[in-house]
């Protein structure tokens, strides 16, 4: 089993390390930007080391992979100082804040011949994973539109996410429907978004994603209003639907097969949670890790690239739409 080390004290890093420990997982290390914050956070879990010194923590024998969890803006420089540290890595989401350094982690991590995965927790989900398995055996046939919002009015929180702190609201929520859409209809030919810039934050958009044979994503996300929390997928032989909230929860309704279940008694699915459902991710990253793969095959390299990519495009138009 590899062993971890914690960088980044938050409440995802809670809620992370609460289900790492649910699965077995061993950690020998946590760094915090404050000792106090450190030696807190290691003894509400158990953790034999705490420090205040990244170097500290990066040059211990004892932890083989790092799980990253501060603001976006340091996911690039902290990654590259751990995969120069001969650690593997999962980062939080957004890998990082450009395609262009999301290229240079995973030549590094080629080049450290290291693991590297961007903690894409949604696409281990098992309702995710079912939904993703029949769509791909064809249940729906050829996937045609995928719709998905992601909308909480709790944003930019006091003190985060500021431009200096890499603030966006469409790599922090956004993020999730634009992986959703990349699933099923790979990276857009074109695309058109709008969206609420200030002081150089985004706050809210909305886009269409453009894909060959008029194939179309419409996604929105929000952080001044709340916006249906839900998605759908749709074919040429019917469509799902990923209850509130989609990219965590637990219930699909698939229509499709006979008029009555398409129209009128759609089949449901249930996954429910367990404990705060980055599990199946944790688990996912241990086996690669245990097997020598050097990406995991559901969120490798090129599509997190290829995500990112367009996550800058939409950035992009979003800042030019709003001057
Ligand atoms: N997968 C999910 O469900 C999920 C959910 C929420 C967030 N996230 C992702 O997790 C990451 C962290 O989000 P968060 O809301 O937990 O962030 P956060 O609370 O602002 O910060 C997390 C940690 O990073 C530290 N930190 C703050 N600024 C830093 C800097 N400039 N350099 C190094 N460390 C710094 C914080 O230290 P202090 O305690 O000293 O401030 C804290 O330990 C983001 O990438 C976010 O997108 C993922």
């Amino acid at each position: 089993m590899p062993r971890w080390g914690i960088i980044g004290t938050g409440d995802i890093s809670d809620r992370v390390v609460a289900d790492l420990l649910a699965i077995g997982g061993e950690i020998s290390a946590v760094w915090g930007r404050s000792m106090e914050r450190s030696s807190e956070f290691a003894s509400r879990h158990g953790i034999p080391f705490a420090t205040a010194d990244r170097r500290a923590l990066l040059s211990r024998d004892d932890v083989d992979v790092v799980y990253i969890a501060t603001p976006a803006v340091t996911h690039t420089a902290i990654t590259l100082e751990a995969l120069d540290a001969g650690k593997h890595v999962l980062v939080e989401k957004p890998i990082a804040t450009s395609a262009a350094d999301a290229e240079l982690l995973f030549a590094r991590a080629a080049q450290a011949d290291r693991f590297l995965m961007e903690a894409m927790w949604m696409r281990f989900n098992p309702l995710h994973v079912e939904v993703i398995d029949r769509i791909a055996a064809g249940e729906l046939g050829a996937i045609r539109n995928v719709r998905a919002s992601f909308g909480t009015p709790f944003f930019p929180r006091p003190g985060k996410e500021r431009p200096e702190d890499g603030g966006s609201i469409l790599r922090d929520r956004g993020i999730y429907p634009v992986t959703l859409a990349h699933w099923f209809l790979g990276e857009p030919r074109a695309l058109d978004a709008r969206g609420v810039v200030s002081e150089e934050v985004d706050l809210a958009g909305h886009a269409t994603l453009e894909h060959a044979d008029g194939a179309f994503a419409q996604l929105a996300w929000s952080g001044i209003e709340f916006l249906d929390l839900s998605a759908a997928i749709s074919g040429e032989r019917g469509w799902v639907t990923l209850d509130p909230m989609f990219w965590a929860g637990s219930d699909a309704r698939v229509h499709a097969g006979s008029a009555e279940r398409i129209f009128r008694k759609p089949e449901q699915v249930r996954h429910l949670r367990v404990g705060n459902g980055y599990g199946p991710m944790l688990e996912a990253v241990t086996v690669a890790i245990e097997s020598g793969l050097r990406e995991h095959p559901w969120h490798d390299a090129a599509t997190t690239i290829s995500i990112t990519r367009t996550l800058d495009r939409i950035l992009a138009d979003v800042s030019s739409e709003s001057r």
